[in-house]
C-alpha cells in the first residue's frame, strides 16, 4: 500500500477495488448463509449483489486487468504463457461462469426448486472461495512484482489509464446505479425472509 505521504499508484487503485468489491462478497456470503439456514433469499437483493460484481467486478476492474495491466506486464518481461497472468486470465473466464449461474438464478422468473437453492449454495460458495484466492494471488504473484519492478513513469501512465477508463465505464454503463443500488441494500443489512416458502418441492 502507499504510505501516508506517498501518492496513490495503479497498485493502490487496484486493491481499493478489491476492498470496494469486498463488500459485495460478505453480503453475498449473508445471503448464502440465510439460504443454508432455510429462510427465503430475497431475489432483488441477489440481483442487485450479482449486478454490482458484474459491472464492478468483471466489466470494470477485471478488463481494467486484462486491458491495460495484462499488456504493460507483458512489455516488462511477464510471462503471458505461464505462471500468475496465465492464472489471472484463467481464473477471469471461471469467475464470469460462476456469476453468469448467480445471475440466471437471480433472474428466474418461477419460484427456486430445491435443486436452484442447492445450485446457489454450490455455485455461491465455490464463488467466494474462489475469488478470494484470485486477489491473493493477485496480491502476492502480481501486484507487489510489478510495483517494485515496473519504472515509475510507467506506474503514472497506468493509473491515468485506469482513471481514464474508470470515467468511460461510469459514462457507458449502468455501473452508479448499481453502486448505489449496493449501497442501499448494505444500508438495510439485507434480512432475508422466513419461512422458506417460495422454494418449489418438487426436485
Ligand atoms: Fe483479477
Ligand atoms: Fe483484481
Amino acid at each position: 500500500m502507499a504510505q501516508a505521504n506517498e501518492p496513490e499508484g495503479p497498485f493502490d487503485h487496484l486493491r481499493r477495488e478489491h476492498a470496494a468489491l469486498g463488500r459485495a462478497y460478505r453480503l453475498l456470503e449473508r445471503l448464502l448463509d440465510a439460504a443454508e439456514a432455510g429462510t427465503t433469499v430475497p431475489r432483488p437483493a441477489l440481483a442487485t449483489v450479482v449486478d454490482y460484481i458484474t459491472l464492478f467486478g468483471d466489466l470494470r476492474h477485471h478488463d481494467k486487468e486484462e486491458s491495460l495491466l495484462v499488456p504493460v506486464l507483458i512489455q516488462h518481461g511477464f510471462d503471458w504463457y505461464d505462471g500468475p497472468l496465465a492464472r489471472l486470465r484463467r481464473d477471469h473466464r471461471q469467475e464470469r461462469y460462476l456469476v453468469r449461474v448467480l445471475s440466471d438464478l437471480s433472474n428466474l422468473t418461477a419460484p427456486w426448486s430445491r435443486e436452484d437453492t442447492r445450485c446457489l449454495l454450490g455455485v455461491g460458495r465455490e464463488f467466494i472461495s474462489f475469488i478470494q484466492t484470485h486477489m491473493n494471488l493477485e496480491h502476492a504473484e502480481i501486484f507487489a512484482p510489478a510495483r517494485a519492478r515496473l519504472p515509475p513513469e510507467v506506474q503514472t501512465f497506468l493509473l491515468n489509464e485506469f482513471e481514464r477508463f474508470d470515467a468511460q465505464h461510469a459514462a457507458s454503463t449502468d455501473y452508479v446505479a448499481a453502486c448505489r443500488r449496493l449501497d442501499a441494500l448494505l444500508a438495510l443489512e439485507v434480512r432475508p425472509v422466513a419461512p422458506a416458502r417460495e422454494e418449489r418441492a418438487d426436485s
